[in-house]
């Protein structure tokens, strides 16, 4: 529920306390910072345990944006995303949790285990699902569904400034716990991006502990991992949303900064994307191997395995210590209600069995 103590801490809030800035606490914060034992200076960033509801780099997102819902006087909540969506569950869980209507308005993606897991709670938990059968028919669906004073739509992967406000307060957070000693000052960052949301906040982030002063040393490189194709995660995407992110800290009162210098550290690191949006790859699969026998963080297929295999590949090539930003939950997700997903329609309950029915080895 609602924790007003756990709002204090959020990055934003703490360091920046005349911030205009509404945020309902979803989250736990700090989330941890532990080494990747066994693969020398590599530490990891435990975003995936931001909430034992459900946690991964979207608690964040989602708490300046259901924030601003509820300053709206909005009781309805319309997410958008894939059948598999991260953010999609992590929006029904949490928007449930305060009292909202949870809707959702999926696209089909390539069936997956994960995204059938994810896929099960939302049909599961969520008021209301519409599960098109083509993306083709998104972009007007999004539209008139959204309509309605009562609603907020939260675009996929919640990428607005708002949102990205939320990984902002991540960073500071991180700057937090390295003046704390808890990790090195990290020279390079490795994160997936997918809506850009995350990247774009951390990049505006960076910027702004640096210009508060809590940022030790020079700031980290961002090593993002494409995981859905161009132009979704196109370079300007991602400096154009950590622009407008430092603007909406500016109008609400924050420091004005120079966007170049968030773009400056931004490296994109392509080839790991595969077949595709949701398609698993064989590097992805191997690095998720990998990670379990070091006990780091979980890695799902989607994002996680992809940016898994970007850090696996780079960390020898990288100077100084890299930080992996573990963006997958790591809670257990809610059993399925069967009878809900018994009265889904047909293709979808195909879906799901094509899902099962895939092999990851
Ligand atoms: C597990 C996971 N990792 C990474 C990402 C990428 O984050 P962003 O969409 O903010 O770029 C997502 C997005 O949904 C995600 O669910």
């Amino acid at each position: 529920m609602n924790a007003p103590d756990a709002a204090t801490k959020h990055g934003l809030r703490q360091f920046l306390p005349g911030l205009r800035l509404s945020v309902v606490a979803l989250g736990q914060y700090p989330t941890p910072v532990q080494p990747l034992a066994g693969l020398g200076d590599v530490w990891v960033k435990r975003e995936d345990q931001s909430s034992p509801v459900y946690g991964g780099n979207k608690v964040r997102t989602l708490e300046t944006l259901l924030a601003a819902a509820q300053d709206r006087g909005q009781r309805r909540v319309l997410c958008l995303g894939s059948y598999g969506s991260n953010h999609a569950v992590a929006t029904v869980l949490h928007g449930r949790r305060l009292g909202l209507v949870t809707e959702a308005l999926l696209f089909p993606q390539p069936p997956t285990p994960t995204a059938a897991d994810n896929l099960r709670v939302t049909l599961s938990l969520a008021d209301r699902v519409t599960a098109l059968r083509t993306i083709a028919a998104f972009p007007w669906r999004a539209w008139r569904a959204g309509r309605g004073k009562d609603c907020a739509v939260i675009p996929p992967g919640g990428a607005v400034p708002l949102g990205a406000l939320g990984h902002a307060g991540a960073a500071l957070e991180l700057a937090a716990q390295i003046r704390a000693g808890l990790l090195p000052s990290p020279a390079h960052i490795v994160l997936a991006v997918g809506s850009t949301c995350t990247t774009a906040g951390l990049l505006a982030g960076l910027v702004l502990a640096r210009h508060l002063g809590l940022w030790p040393g020079d700031l980290p490189r961002v090593h993002a991992v494409p995981v859905t194709p161009w132009p979704v995660t196109a370079r300007f995407r991602i400096t154009g949303l950590a622009r407008r992110t430092l603007n909406a800290l500016a109008h609400r009162g924050g420091p004005r900064l120079d966007p170049r210098r968030a773009a400056a550290l931004l490296t994109l690191r392509h080839g790991y994307l595969g077949w595709g949006y949701g398609r698993p790859t064989r590097a992805g699969l191997a690095a998720a191997a990998r990670f379990a026998q070091l006990d780091g963080p979980p890695l799902d297929t989607t994002y996680a395995n992809k940016s898994g295999a970007a850090l696996l590949d780079a960390r020898r090539p990288l100077d100084g210590p890299v930080l992996f930003w573990a963006t997958k939950s790591s809670a257990p997700l809610p059993p399925p209600d069967e009878s809900q997903l018994a009265a889904a329609p047909a293709y979808l309950r195909r879906w799901l069995a094509r899902a099962n029915g895939v092999n990851l080895r």
